[in-house]
């Protein structure tokens, strides 16, 4: 099966330039003028004259079926991964959530059981480690180098199901440092919001709002700062996800004086939305998510960190539930199912506001929403970028045309959308994944099962 791509705009996290690209089975063969007479006459012709071809989208922060407060995230994997095509992501990263008194290897193969053979999309996993003993210490170098899972994630909150203290957080550095791995965290000081949630509710503060304020900037900033320490301490190469705020970030930006690098993803809704959504009364539930949406003046800092070059990914963080899911919360906030639904809208997104706006450059545009998440996590020439060799991961993207985002019409397994009636410049035409066109005319043309698991390199800690 081959595909000639004709007269697109192609953008890289490097360049841009009106060329064709020629696909034979899942990879890249040919980019240049290829004309039509020099291919075979079954070879399918796409015209892509006056649209941008992109490497497809990869967010590597997604929960897709996760059980989680007391109940599962909304979107499967086949209706997760196809919203996500949908979206022009082509591959998702998916977090496996170790149980407290359990092993890697059970957690792995109960995800699995929910995902072999239903994914639409590509997808990898992290491993979430909750529970770091001599069990699971014996277990880290086999997910590395047999399972190419080479990230793991920890949660410095979550306090009781899935935080770990920094005895167990500075132990797991060392091995995974040792076997070529990288540590993600979700970084917030868990023991401050637990006070804090406690106190609010104490008080009777029952509403959404009190979610945003029993996590605080400082417990972000406190965090991030006592985790790039540990990372510093022992050398072990680290990555903040869901990054919100200016205190964060700066704790990131003073890492750097001691020349460490450590990565950082915000995601689309801390650049786009802001708190004020949490004076809605219950409404606010459709962002009760941690940490919490934050200021204006965050926005600033995040847009700025994306150009400076200090936030290298804008991923989602994707974890949906539905309205009835969310009402678990109704008279306590602390019962509300932290996340919010974005894996189809995070491109267009970041493209409607970043780049139409003129915030972010296009070269930026395909370096932080795939090229940077490719390379940081050992997938890199394979996917993140469109050169010879290469997945044929391929977004065809109309940079003006406008359309409006509504529940109505998308296609995550969820009844509301965050960003209901919001005007987008710029829409996903037409998705390749392996060289197939897998979203073409609104309609998803592949089957689920046709998403592929992607084993992953050891990661270098440096792109
Ligand atoms: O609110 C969130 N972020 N839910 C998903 C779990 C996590 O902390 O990433
Ligand atoms: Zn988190
Ligand atoms: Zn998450």
């Amino acid at each position: 099966m081959s595909v000639l791509i004709k007269n697109g705009n192609i953008v890289t996290a490097t360049d841009n330039y009106v060329a064709d690209i020629l696909i034979e089975g899942e990879t890249i063969v040919a980019i240049g003028q290829i004309a039509a007479s020099q291919v075979l006459p079954t070879t399918e012709i796409i015209d892509a004259t006056g649209l941008l071809v992109m490497p497809g989208g990869i967010d590597p922060h997604v929960h897709l079926e996760m059980p989680f407060m007391g109940t599962f995230s909304s979107d499967t994997y086949e209706t997760g991964t196809r919203a996500a095509l949908f979206g022009g992501t082509t591959t998702v990263i998916d977090f496996i959530l170790q149980k407290q008194g359990s092993s890697l290897q059970a957690a792995l193969d109960e995800w699995k059981s929910r995902s072999t053979n239903n994914a639409v999309g590509d997808y990898s996993f992290h491993m979430a480690v909750t529970d770091f003993n001599e069990n699971t210490k014996k277990e880290i170098r086999h997910f590395i180098e047999e399972e190419g899972i080479t990230s793991f994630k920890t949660f410095m909150a979550y306090k009781g199901a899935l935080m770990i203290d920094d005895r167990q957080m500075v132990d797991l550095m060392l091995e995974v440092k040792k076997h070529g791995g990288l540590i993600n965290v979700h970084a917030t000081n868990g023991d401050m919001i637990d006070f804090l949630i406690a106190k609010h509710k104490a008080e009777g503060k029952m509403a959404p709002l009190y979610h945003y304020l029993s996590q605080p900037e400082v417990t972000e900033a406190e965090a991030s700062g006592r985790f790039a320490d540990l990372a510093n301490y022992t050398g072990c190469p680290g990555y903040i996800v869901h990054l919100t705020c200016e205190g964060a970030l700066n704790a990131v930006r003073n890492a750097t004086r001691r020349n460490q690098k450590v990565f950082v993803e915000t995601c689309i809704q801390y650049l786009v939305l802001d708190a004020s959504l949490y004076e809605n009364d219950f409404e606010g539930a459709k962002w009760v998510m941690s940490p919490p949406l934050r200021e204006k003046k965050d926005q600033a800092t995040l847009w700025a960190g994306i150009n400076q070059g200090l936030v290298q990914v804008v991923a989602t963080d994707h974890c949906p539930f539905m309205w009835e899911q969310k009402l678990m919360g109704k008279n306590d906030f602390s019962k509300i199912p932290n996340g919010h639904p974005a894996i189809e809208n995070r491109m267009e997104l970041l493209f409607s506001e970043g780049v139409s706006k003129g915030r972010i450059s296009l070269n930026k545009y395909v370096e932080v929403a795939s090229t940077n998440a490719a390379k940081i996590f050992g997938m890199f020439p394979k996917k993140g970028t469109i050169a010879i060799g290469s997945d044929a991961d391929i977004v065809l993207f109309h940079p003006t045309e406008k359309h409006t985002l509504s529940a109505s019409t998308h296609h995550m397994n969820v009844d509301y959308s965050g960003y209901e009636g919001w005007e987008i410049t710029g829409k996903v035409k037409t998705v390749l994944l392996r060289g197939k066109v897998a979203i073409g005319n609104n309609e998803c043309k592949v089957e689920k099962g046709y998403g592929q698991f992607i084993k992953r390199n050891k990661v270098a800690g440096k792109i």
